[in-house]
């Protein structure tokens, strides 16, 4: 199975601070791939790094960064900005980040069909309106016609992934996109993209806390730790067979897919995701690690647990 996206080694640095150092990770075309982890440990840094949207001073490097074959790490902006919305496309946490609250949700939606398709107005209106119907949204008419201002939160959430979708995207990147939002909302958004997925054969990169949500939505996990992929495994091992101790003090609550409620949470482990200075060696959790012996101080293995599975950890802990 050729990767959809691929992403080999990447590193991202803001001046010297290293938020994501080395993290590689593949997404399946029709595969949901969920990106989990505490806050503050570069999963939206490595979505935006992916989509060429870092802030200024964010410093990418990867050794492989390519989509459906492509490598996309030597494109310029330009060349970038014509993938973006097309071929690949990204939704956030906030929709007005994407949003622009000038102008309507019609003139919005169908401006990006008609800039990389070139589409007629015509055709783009018509497209935008059986997207709205899509996402579940009623009398597409009335809200082409509308500002985001006068849409509610889960509105446009909606516009916002209708407006993704407009272009037929192989690969979708979801930060978080339900978070703001309230529970009987997020559980049909997450319904929406799983629908959508099925239907359309999306690749799905799904950043979410919901632990709910990645037993029933993901085919692979990544557990991200300061700036690292520490564990990754098809959905059902990782959750059966967690190996690396961070994985293990997220899934603390919840260790089994079928009694993972909608809205669990990560579990807490005591502490905070450390700040990583430049030079440092070693596993970055072994402060909070009940494990933690010598060797964590070293260069850290990347085992093999089993087939798909890799942890990061001197320990390879039996199930
Ligand atoms: N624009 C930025 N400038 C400097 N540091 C940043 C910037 N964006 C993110 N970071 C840092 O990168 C690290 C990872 O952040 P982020 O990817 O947002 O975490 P997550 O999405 O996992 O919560 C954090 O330490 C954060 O402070
Ligand atoms: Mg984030």
């Amino acid at each position: 199975m050729t990767a959809l996206l691929e992403v080999q080694d990447l590193r991202v640095t803001f001046g010297g601070t290293a938020a994501v150092r080395g993290a590689s990770l593949a997404v399946a075309k029709g595969e949901t791939h969920c990106l989990v982890g505490e806050s503050g440990c570069g999963k939206s840094v490595t979505s935006l790094a992916i989509m060429g949207l870092l802030a200024r001073g964010g410093r990418r490097e990867a050794s492989a960064l390519r989509f459906a074959g492509l490598e996309i790490g030597g494109l310029n902006e330009r060349e970038m900005s014509r993938l973006r919305g097309d071929r690949m496309a990204m939704i956030f946490q906030e929709p007005m980040t994407s949003l622009n609250p000038a102008y309507t949700v019609g003139s919005q939606m169908t401006e990006v069909l008609r800039r990389h398709r070139g589409a007629t107005r015509a055709q783009a209106v018509d497209r935008a309106a059986e997207l709205l119907g899509r996402v579940g949204i009623t009398a597409p008419g009335l809200r082409l016609g509308q500002f985001p201002h006068q849409l509610s939160g889960g509105l446009r959430q909606r516009v916002m992934i209708a407006m993704a979708l407009m272009c037929d995207p192989e690969l979708l990147i979801a930060d978080e996109p339900t978070t703001a939002l309230d529970v009987t909302v997020q559980a049909q958004i997450l319904r929406l993209l799983a629908g959508l997925q099925r239907d359309l054969g999306l690749g799905i990169l799904l950043i979410t806390h919901d632990l709910g949500v990645v037993a029933r939505i993901a085919d692979r996990v990544s557990v991200m730790y300061a700036g690292e992929v520490v564990e990754s495994a098809p959905t059902a091992e990782l959750f059966g067979n967690p190996r690396h101790p961070y994985t293990r003090g997220l899934l603390a609550c919840v260790p089994v897919p079928g009694k993972v409620k909608r809205g669990d949470p990560l579990g807490s482990i005591p502490g905070v995701v450390p700040r990583i200075p430049p030079g440092f060696r070693g596993c970055a959790f072994r402060d909070r690690c009940e494990y933690a012996h010598a060797e964590c101080s070293g260069p850290i293995p990347r085992q093999q647990a089993g087939p798909g599975h890799e942890v990061l950890c001197t320990l390879a802990l039996a199930a």
